[in-house]
């Protein structure tokens, strides 16, 4: 019997990865390697008292100075900035007073480097990840995975961007240093001691119905701060967002009816900029954006904003009405650019940003898995199913590198009750070949769906089919709602890549 089996048998199976056989990396000495600390500390959010949160904190220890780049006081990780082919590792510390494991949202690494809640370490631990970059240029993003627990980490302040560049992507020459933007959108609830309040899972009817419609704050932070205003020049921004929010759903729109040039999304860049007046951006998601100013006169001022929705659009789970004062579909002003004198670069927008993709060519003859989006008994499941912590049906096992249509459907249950899920594969950047259903709801017409994506927002109603390639990389890995809620409640399966086909 293999001896991995034997553990998991014996209810040991997160001490199992010690028994693998080293990385071929493991041997080699690596072209970068951090230290990556979460620990609880304090940051000033408001004035008045510290806001007690949990936060990452880096070191370089080999390659480039620039890969981590510090937030200055923010409780958001270093952003880790990695060029395609390097090959990294990571010393992940846990000093939190509990288990956790770290995830790198939208790289394709080997399943002991994806933070599945399985390999989560006790408070005081370590966990080393070796990897190699094989993603392509692209907005990317880290966060904790323990089970049960993701959210209220994340809440605690436990995230951070993770940025990939490559060669493609620089002969573009787009904006970069001060001429690129980066924006963590984070909703919080914080009261009168300027704490962070996290009921989710909690007792009581009140933060039941909050757990199950996802947490919503009611104070946006950008970076960790709130409403902040920034300083631009009169040039040409490249604005990189990530919605890192728990639950909550952005319609995103510049204030001055400036339509939205949209280069790229989770995965990397677009073959072809596109122009919208809104964009939905889901939990998870990423966009990234061209936004030019030289025409713009000094003094003036841009906002980003979050337009308003009806909160329907969203659906819930219950009859309660919505509790917070700034539900979902609520108008936000996210950020304020103010406009300076000083004329910056302009750059052109390329005609063409990026190659096609081989992996997204469009496969007529992939076979169509059914995955239906169900509340049922109080309880949000994937094809009936919950989380289990190391079970992987007949129908959620695929070879390596073949290709699958996922057919998403979000069903409505007898009671009339369906909500939007932003469903995630692991490690995957798929293809969203159609829609249906939900054509009249506002979030509908602020989808961008061309980019490739590892995250896609269902729609109550809609059925969404999407075209994913799986990784070469056999092994254990997850899919599941990115609202943190639904996520830490069992919304979310393992899939195996096995052996090559
Ligand atoms: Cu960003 Cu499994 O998550
Ligand atoms: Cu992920
Ligand atoms: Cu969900």
């Amino acid at each position: 019997m293999d001896p991995r089996q034997l553990l998991r048998l014996i209810g040991l199976a997160s001490f199992a990865p010690a028994l693998r056989p080293l990385s071929r990396f493991q041997t080699n000495t690596p072209d970068v390697e951090i230290e990556l600390t979460a620990a609880p500390g304090e940051v000033s959010i408001q004035p008045g008292a510290p806001t007690r949160v949990w936060k990452f904190t880096g070191r370089v220890l080999r390659g480039p100075a620039t890969t981590l780049e510090t937030i200055p006081g923010s409780y958001l990780g270093p952003v880790i900035r990695l060029r395609k082919g390097q090959r990294v590792r990571i010393r992940f510390h846990n000093r939190l007073p509990e288990p956790s494991i770290v995830h790198w949202h939208g790289l394709d690494v080997p399943d002991v480097a994806d933070g599945h809640p399985r390999l989560a370490v006790e408070g005081g631990r370590d966990y080393v990840y070796d990897f190699e970059v094989i993603n392509r240029a692209g907005t990317y993003w880290y966060h904790p995975h323990p089970h049960m627990r993701t959210g209220a980490q994340v809440y605690q302040g436990l995230a951070g961007l993770l940025l990939v560049s490559d060669a493609e992507e620089d002969a573009l020459g787009l904006p970069a240093g001060n001429g690129e933007l980066l924006c963590v959108l984070q909703d919080r609830r914080i009261d009168k001691q300027n704490q962070f309040e996290y009921a989710a899972g909690g007792m009581g009817m009140a933060a039941m119905m909050q757990t199950m419609n996802g947490w919503i704050g009611d104070t946006v932070l950008v970076n960790g701060r709130s409403g902040p205003a920034t300083d631009v020049d009169r040039r040409t921004y490249r604005v990189r967002i990530l919605n890192g929010s728990n639950a909550r759903i952005y319609k995103l729109a510049w204030s001055d009816g400036t339509p939205l040039t949209i280069i790229g999304g989770d995965g990397g860049l677009l073959e072809r900029a596109r122009t919208a007046q809104a964009l939905t951006l889901a939990p998870g998601q990423r966009a990234d954006m061209l936004l030019d100013l030289s025409g713009h006169a000094a003094g003036s001022t841009v906002e980003l904003r979050s337009l308003a929705y009806p909160a329907e659009a969203v659906g819930r789970a219950g009859m309660m009405a919505e509790t917070s004062p700034l539900p979902q579909g609520a108008a936000i002003t996210l950020m304020t650019l103010k406009v300076s004198g000083t004329v910056g670069t302009r750059v052109r927008l390329p005609e063409r940003l990026s190659a096609p993709v081989p992996l997204w060519a469009v496969r007529t003859d992939a076979p169509v898995r059914r995955v239906a989006l169900q509340f049922r008994q109080m309880n949000w499941l994937m094809n009936g199913r919950t989380f289990e912590m190391d079970t992987v049906a007949a129908d959620e096992t695929v070879a390596a590198g073949a290709t699958q249509v996922w057919e998403l459907v979000n069903e409505t249950n007898p009671m009339g009750m369906a909500m939007a899920h932003p469903i995630h594969i692991h490690g995957r950047q798929f293809r969203i070949l159609s829609r249906s259903g939900a054509e009249t709801n506002p979030l509908n017409e602020g989808f961008s769906d061309g980019a490739p994506t590892d995250t896609v927002l269902v729609l109550p109603g809609q059925t969404v089919r999407l075209q994913v390639t799986f990784s070469q990389l056999p092994g254990l890995y997850l899919y599941h709602c990115h609202i943190l809620e639904h996520e830490d409640m069992g919304m979310m399966r393992n899939f195996r890549i096995t052996g090559r086909a």
